[in-house]
């Protein structure tokens, strides 16, 4: 079985109170019902962390060394600058898709930049939730692909 960890940042705990009119209306919870929805439907497995200190973020990246087959990461305002992050992102080798609610290329110029984006395999940005859907339908599919050659 496919096992996936998605990860999500500081900040991220706040959805549905915190600028609705940039990340939208939905609560980490709902999100992250309808993403256990969607591993499921594909008999995947996901854990799921949030937290909002950096050294948590990278203890759960280096755990999933041990039993994930690939990443959903959403760092918020940690993928302009955790040099950290993108380390502990590079030791585990695992297949990661980086993933915001926002467009981050159409906001202030401090977010148009990612230090996350050049070691993972994709970044998808604006499409609200759904770039999670999309993150974690897409890495599902690669892990199956890869499983069945
Ligand atoms: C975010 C974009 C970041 O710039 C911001 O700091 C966040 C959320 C997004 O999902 O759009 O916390 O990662």
């Amino acid at each position: 079985m496919i096992k996936i960890l998605l990860v999500h940042g500081p900040n991220l705990n706040m959805l549905g109170r915190r600028e609705p009119e940039v990340y939208g209306t939905l609560t980490l919870d709902v999100i992250n019902d309808r993403m256990k929805g969607l591993a499921e439907g594909n008999g995947a497995q996901l854990r799921i962390v949030q937290s909002n200190s950096e050294g948590a973020l990278i203890d759960a990246i280096q755990e999933a060394a041990d039993w994930a087959d690939g990443i959903v990461i959403n760092p918020g305002a940690y993928t302009h600058y955790s040099y950290a992050i993108r380390d502990a992102l590079t030791s585990v080798h695992l297949p990661t898709i980086e993933v915001h609610l926002s467009n981050i290329h159409a906001r202030e110029e401090f977010r148009n930049h990612s230090v996350i984006s050049p070691v993972v395999l994709a970044c998808i940005a604006g499409l609200g939730w759904r770039s999670y859907a999309c993150g974690l339908q897409s890495l599902i599919d690669i892990l199956q692909e890869e499983g069945g050659r």
